[in-house]
């Protein structure tokens, strides 16, 4: 099971099943492998899912889905079974069909449980039928869904629910195949309180239905963790002719002006690597809870209401997951092993985008502090139980794939394709990815296959030398990475530290200066500078002039309060408390609980335990159970 078999998938699955076989598979520019995925079950190798047809009752009153996972099969020639991914879900029944109407009770087994993987769901087919259907619903224990009552969204006159995907949460709310390796079109008849709007990571309503009843389709084929849906009170706004955002009511206004640069994004990403193609560019802004900053489902981002800083600051994380509709979505990764193709290519062409629209030294400024976070990264899994993490290619087997989705696939994933385009000159190395986009599109790729690809397609050709290697399967940062610098965020450095010092910078470079008068990235330098050991009342004077303490802005907020933690600047826990409960994001709210578990003071990891049994409820699952491993 846990074995690594790399099949070129020349001899491409016949179908037991429906409609066509492509027989042109030997003409595609690069073949597609196929590599066994530790994470998940299901035998894909021998029988896929083509097409999944989803008939979903959401049940707010008992926090369930009622569902029907009708799956379109294709498969090698006599495979008697067929292996899905589940977890936590009740299976009521599965029958197969002919594809003429015909739908007889089917044989299936539950294995064993694994609280990281779920169970395998095996069902025994039948010659001449084509299609597995599961009827099944979802529990208390599903961990994609979050539930949230109206109290915890901003009209406070509705419930809402979203599912999160990433990485292997998908099978807790549909039975599947739960694999990158594997793609999907999927439709999707859905019914749900009447008043509510239901959107999902395929065509949306643009209105409320009469009857709480809508119809998707996804046409582009897709893996399994980037279908995801969101119902709550929901009002669309366009941006321009294909794109726009859902948002609650109240919010429309704001996400119209903060994401007002969507239209120029989607233009510099498709001048940069060739044409979206996924129809239209969407955004729903979810309530707080939402673990991530954005999360990058196909046509419809699903983002944090934090990015809404209301000065366009956060705009970076808009371009992020854009940038997804071609690294991660289009070309995806075959495994999580394999998640730095997916994340550092994004980061890449993020830093491109946010380029092209504001300028070289912006982007040069968003690489500092890139690096800044990089940083501190590497020398925690230089002392973790696990050195190797520090490596693009990753041994996650047996290991649950969010622990190591950190900043180095993100960061040193970026730096090393920016080290390349250095070396290999900007027009050649878009080139490069311009083909690479299209060669693999709709595809699945291990890092071996990309490794092959650019050395055949990018170094061969412009006769150059390159240690891969080192950056792939060496921990830590290789020499010949091209470190980024900005004198402005140096000087934000150094007034800290004078400050530090006992110098008063208030009375001098600071003078008069108050916190609008510089970006969020020089602020975060500027608090990044202090040591942890620093005197709380020169902290305490900081916020009497500059007020972190209520910038609203919740990245500096997180640093900031994070660093009152570690240095006992205790005046702050108040806010601190309400950052906790109101925010969900995980980024800005695990390096303060860290803090408090590190602190020499013991209170502060009983004060952060009281605090989070209070907050635990306005979280979702993969925030609760990082929090909660960092605490108890
Ligand atoms: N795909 C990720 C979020 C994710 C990663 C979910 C791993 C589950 C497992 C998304 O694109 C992301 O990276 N979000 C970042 C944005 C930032 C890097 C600009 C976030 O949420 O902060
Ligand atoms: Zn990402």
């Amino acid at each position: 099971m846990y074995k690594y078999i790399i099949i070129i998938l020349s001899l491409s699955l016949n179908l037991i099943a429906c409609g066509t076989v492509n027989s042109d598979k030997k003409e595609a520019i690069v073949q597609e492998e196929f590599i066994e995925d530790p994470h998940s079950y299901s035998n894909i190798s021998e029988i896929r899912t083509e097409h999944l047809d989803l008939e979903l009752d959401v049940n707010f009153d008992n926090k369930t889905i009622y569902g029907v996972a009708r799956h379109k099969m294709s498969a090698s020639p006599n495979v008697q079974k067929a292996v899905f991914d589940i977890k936590a879900l009740d299976i009521q029944k599965v029958t197969l069909s002919d594809g003429k109407g015909k739908e007889v009770p089917a044989n299936f087994s539950i294995g064993p449980e694994d609280e990281l993987m779920g169970q395998p769901l095996t069902v025994d087919l039948k010659k001449g039928y084509r299609q597995v259907n599961i009827y099944y619903q979802t529990t208390e224990l599903t961990e994609a869904i979050d539930w949230l009552p109206a109290s915890l969204t901003s009209s406070g006159k509705f419930p809402f629910m979203y599912t999160q995907g990433q990485a292997i949460l998908t099978r807790s709310w549909i039975p599947l195949q739960d694999s990158p390796g594997n793609r999907i079109t999927y439709s999707a008849d859905v019914k749900v309180p009447e008043g509510l709007m239901a959107v999902m990571s395929a065509s949306n309503p643009t209105a409320v239905s009469a009857d709480g009843r809508y119809h998707y389709d996804m046409k582009q084929r897709i893996p399994a963790y980037l279908i995801a849906i969101a119902v709550g009170e929901l009002v669309y706004t366009p941006l321009g002719n294909n794109c726009g955002t859902y948002s609650e009511p109240s919010l429309a206004k704001a996400c119209a002006y903060e994401f007002a640069d969507l239209p120029k994004m989607i233009t510099a990403a498709e001048e940069l690597y060739g044409e979206y193609l996924w129809d239209r560019y969407d955004l729903v802004v979810l309530p707080y809870s939402f673990p991530f900053g954005g999360m990058e489902n196909p046509r419809l981002t699903f983002a944090n209401p934090t990015v809404i800083a209301g000065d366009r600051s956060s705009v970076s994380v808009i371009a992020h997951e854009l940038a997804h509709s071609w690294s991660g979505n289009l070309v995806t990764n075959a495994t999580w092993n394999d998640f730095w193709l997916n994340e550092g290519f994004t980061v890449y062409f993020e830093n491109r985008i946010m380029e092209k629209i504001y300028g070289p030294e912006v982007a040069e400024i968003l690489r500092v502090i890139e690096y800044q976070e990089l940083q501190p990264t590497l020398d925690y899994i230089e002392e973790s139980d696990h050195p190797e993490d520090s490596r693009l290619k990753l041994q996650l087997e047996k290991r649950n794939p969010d622990d190591a989705m950190n900043e180095v696939a993100y960061i040193k994933g970026a730096f090393f394709l920016r080290t390349i385009e250095e070396k290999v000159g900007r027009a050649k190395f878009d080139t490069f990815l311009k083909q690479y986009f299209a060669d693999y599109k709709f595809k699945s790729l291990s890092t071996e296959g990309f490794l092959a690809y650019l050395n055949e397609h990018l170094f061969k050709p412009n006769k150059l030398t390159f240690d891969t290697e080192e950056w792939i399967y060496r921990p830590g940062l290789p020499e010949a990475c091209i470190i980024p610098h900005s004198k402005r965020l140096e000087q934000m450095s150094f007034l800290a530290e004078q400050l530090q010092a006992g110098e008063d910078i208030f009375d001098t470079e600071l003078k008069g200066v108050k916190r609008t008068d510089r970006t969020v990235q020089e602020w975060q330098s500027f608090i990044r500078a202090f040591k942890e050991d620093v005197d709380p009342k020169i902290l305490a004077l900081v916020d009497d002039h500059l007020d972190f303490s209520h910038s609203g802005n919740r990245s500096i907020m997180s640093e900031w309060f994070t660093l009152a933690i570690q240095s006992g600047y205790s005046e702050v826990k108040p806010e601190t408390k309400e950052h906790l409960i109101k925010i969900g994001r995980r980024w800005l709210i695990e390096g303060i609980y860290r803090a408090c578990k590190d602190s020499d003071n013991p209170d502060d990891l009983k004060w952060a335990q009281s605090v989070f049994n209070e907050a635990k409820d306005h979280y979702h699952f993969v925030s609760r159970s990082t929090i909660e491993e960092i605490l108890f």
